[in-house]
């Protein structure tokens, strides 16, 4: 194959696309901070949902537990991540959960169906965010809530950092827009929910990645896992290679520095149909 068809094929996937992807979501779940984020946006007891962008299932477990006896639904276009969120579900007895395979763009639902969507870290990763809200609107009941949580420096900001590896993060990240990704996107959750016209719009700031000193295994894992994948997937096909792996080593050796803070920030969007 060569480069111009592996960059076709990646063009349409999702660039973190691994067998180890739904192992290194569900291992860097914070259960407890799912739980409150789940509760400060507004699922309650009784609301039927559906998790979009669902991988294996952790965040839709903890969803089915709050909203039960009411059936939660979560959704990945990842055929394997689903059967990972199936066995997961079945090991933990959850009744009221069902996972099925589906793209964002195209929910297999009928329209006024949902009293609360929620979509966690997927936005980050989607080219046309508008059409996916509008979608998602579309199957949310009258007075149900849509909800969209993702990150705003994704990657990005920590210090101290070698000003020369601060540039070529910048490039890699640029690099990667390409193909859809987007590291700031939190702050533009706002426009696109306004954009596809939800009535009441409430914003929330909470933080995610938050390392001062030396990171817990998790968190060194999660990176080493992002890294690896990142060369895997885009090794042949980045321009300057000296330059990646100067950026990958590099940011593998900053995480685990223990004079580095690292954090990024978690917005949220709450819309509600009118
Ligand atoms: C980082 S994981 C999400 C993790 C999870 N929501 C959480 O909060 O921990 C992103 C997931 O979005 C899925 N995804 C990406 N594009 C998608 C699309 N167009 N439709 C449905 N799922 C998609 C990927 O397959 C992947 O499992």
């Amino acid at each position: 194959m060569n480069l111009w068809m592996v960059r076709n094929q990646m063009a349409d996937k999702y660039i973190m696309e691994s067998p180890f992807e739904g192992e290194r979501v569900r291992r860097k779940t914070d259960t407890e901070a799912t739980i409150s984020q789940l509760n400060a946006l507004g699922l309650i007891k009784g609301m039927h949902s559906l998790d979009i962008g669902c991988a294996s299932g952790a965040v839709t477990l903890e969803m089915a537990k709050i909203a039960y006896p009411a059936k939660v639904i979560g959704i990945d276009r990842s055929e394997e991540r689903i059967n990972e969120a199936r066995t997961l579900a079945e090991k933990k007895k959850a009744k009221n959960v069902e996972f099925v395979t589906g793209d964002v763009y195209k929910l297999p639902f009928a329209k006024n169906k949902f009293a609360f969507l929620w979509n966690r870290f997927l936005f980050e990763y989607l080219k046309k965010p508008i059409n996916a809200l509008e979608e998602m609107k579309r199957i949310a009941k009258e007075g149900g809530y849509v909800v969209t949580g993702d990150l705003d420096g994704n990657s990005l900001f920590h210090y101290p950092i070698d000003s020369n590896l601060g540039k070529g993060l910048y490039n890699v990240t640029r690099f990667l827009s390409e193909f859809g990704f987007d590291a700031f996107v939190g702050r533009k959750l706002f426009h696109y929910y306004q954009t596809a016209g939800f009535s009441k719009i409430t914003p929330y700031l909470m933080q995610h990645h938050l390392i001062a000193g030396t990171p817990s295994i998790a968190e060194i894992e999660n990176w080493t896992e992002k890294t690896r994948t990142i060369r895997k997937n885009f090794g042949s096909i980045y321009p300057d290679k000296e330059e990646l792996e100067f950026v990958l080593l590099g940011l593998e050796k900053l995480i685990k520095d223990p004079n580095t803070f690292t954090y990024s920030a978690l917005i949220f969007m709450k819309g509600e149909k009118a």
